[in-house]
């Protein structure tokens, strides 16, 4: 089976109306954990098909959840609170998902059976100490070694309630201690730098007793546990990071207009939007609506002549986390000298991407300063790349896949890209959807 692509056009001016961006990640993994706790049953619509989301819906049905999966939507069947059953030390494999297996850890916190939880290469060497500290004290007993997977998880029904510090705007932490909290007597409560917020929006939506009190950048989250839910139906928007490779692609391209039909907005996740219209994008959203308390809209964006550089205000960060590498890429090409700051957390991904980003545009020819968490992008509107690149060992980032397929498809030169099928983490239609937009790619 061919594992690469290769890509030697730059794609031709284009106007597309997309409408088949896949569903939300982060939506897609917290409806099925979320749905494996009700009581009844749930149905997602335009749930996510990638195998993150599969690894989540496998291991959910290894726990003894009924899952049905039909064309259009997806069926759980659940039980109520902590209502999982499965035979001591079963065996759940993650993949490559780090918020499957850091929010099932929080969800598996009040199971008396032991459980061990494994993944692939690249997510076995991903931290896990940030969800075994408050595991530990709500009561769970963990075993592992240096705190990275295979973790032995060994939950009570005797959890005590929590007040736990988090420091680095982890929505993957924050999501794991409220799974966990939902499960105690009395109130858990977690002061947090901001991240993504869809679980406490998921909770609200469900009537669970959460409180959100918001500071600039600090929040104060109440939630207070054992309070049962009834199975719910979800419609999923289209997800903002996967969209993003498209904002890039019109961004990059000249004379090309792109409309992004029904994608999540939720404003902890549009930092891309608010730092391109920095750097001289045009946006439009339209037909905006509310998705079960997510916003959605249409993304309509245009290709512009005048990118300039973009000094990155740091409370960005977690608002556009996953979006980094799109964004520098597309600084590469931006007049001026772009700032970003404090970006320690994109060290802890599928890869290294501070790091696979600083090494990717050196390649290019564009000028990088690196000082511990910073980074200084020294852009040349005039990059136009005549050499022959060969991208691998990028751990099988799906995310460094995409980026440099748009790379090859607007700045130049003969690409080489290997590990095609990192995609099927988050988007396995990226490469059917950029070819429908014109890209030539073998
Ligand atoms: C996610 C949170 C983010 C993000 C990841 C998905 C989530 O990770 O990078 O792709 O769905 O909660 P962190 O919470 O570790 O920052």
């Amino acid at each position: 089976m061919v594992k690469a692509v290769k890509i030697s056009e730059k794609i031709k001016k284009f106007n597309k109306v997309i409408n088949n961006i896949s569903g939300d990640k982060s939506l897609s993994i917290r409806w099925a954990l979320m749905a494996s706790q009700a009581i009844g049953k749930s149905r997602a619509y335009n749930i996510l098909n990638s195998e993150d989301v599969n690894s989540t819906i496998t291991s959910l049905k290894k726990l003894g959840i009924k899952i049905k999966t039909k064309n259009n939507f997806c069926e759980i069947n659940g039980k109520g609170l902590n209502s999982f059953s499965f035979n001591n030390n079963l065996v759940i494999n993650a993949g490559n998902s780090g918020t499957f297996a850091r929010l099932i850890l929080g969800t598996l916190a009040g199971s008396e059976k032991s459980i061990i939880l494994k993944g692939d290469k690249s997510l076995s060497a991903r931290d896990f100490k940030r969800v075994i500290k408050p595991l530990n004290l709500f009561g769970v007993k963990i075993k592992s070694k240096k705190n990275k997977l295979p973790i032995k998880l060994t939950g009570t029904r005797f959890l005590r309630p929590i007040s736990f510090v988090e420091k680095k705007g982890s929505a993957q932490v924050k999501s794991c201690i409220l799974l966990a909290a939902l499960n105690t007597f009395g109130e858990t409560v977690i002061k947090c730098k901001k991240s993504r917020n869809h679980t406490e929006k998921l909770f609200k939506h469900l009537g669970l007793p959460i409180k959100v009190l918001g500071k600039k950048n600090i929040e104060i989250i109440k939630i207070k546990g054992k309070k049962q839910y009834k199975g719910f139906d979800y419609k999923i928007p289209g997800d903002i990071s996967s969209a993003s490779f498209f904002i890039a692609l019109t961004l990059l391209s000249k004379k090309s207009k792109i409309t992004l039909v029904n994608i999540n907005i939720n404003k902890s996740r549009t930092g891309i939007l608010d730092i391109l219209k920095m750097m001289n994008a045009k946006i439009i959203l339209k037909n905006r609506k509310i998705y079960n308390g997510e916003p959605a809209a249409d993304i309509i964006i245009n290709s512009v002549e005048n990118l300039k550089a973009v000094k990155c205000p740091s409370n960005l960060n977690s608002r556009s986390i996953d979006e980094f590498l799109i964004i520098f890429l597309i600084c590469a090409k931006a007049k001026g000298i772009s700032y970003f700051k404090n970006l320690d957390e994109l060290r802890h991904k599928e890869s290294n991407r501070l790091k696979i980003a600083v090494n990717f545009l050196k390649m290019l020819g564009i000028k990088v300063i690196n000082k511990s968490d910073n980074l200084k992008i020294y852009g040349n509107p005039k990059l136009n790349l005549t050499k022959e690149y060969n991208i691998k060992n990028f751990k099988k980032d799906h995310r460094v896949f995409m980026m440099a397929c748009v790379a090859a498809l607007t700045l130049g030169g003969k690409w080489k890209i290997h590990d095609k099928d990192s995609i099927n983490s988050s988007f396995p239609e990226f490469l059917n959807i950029i070819k429908k937009i014109g890209a030539k790619i073998n």
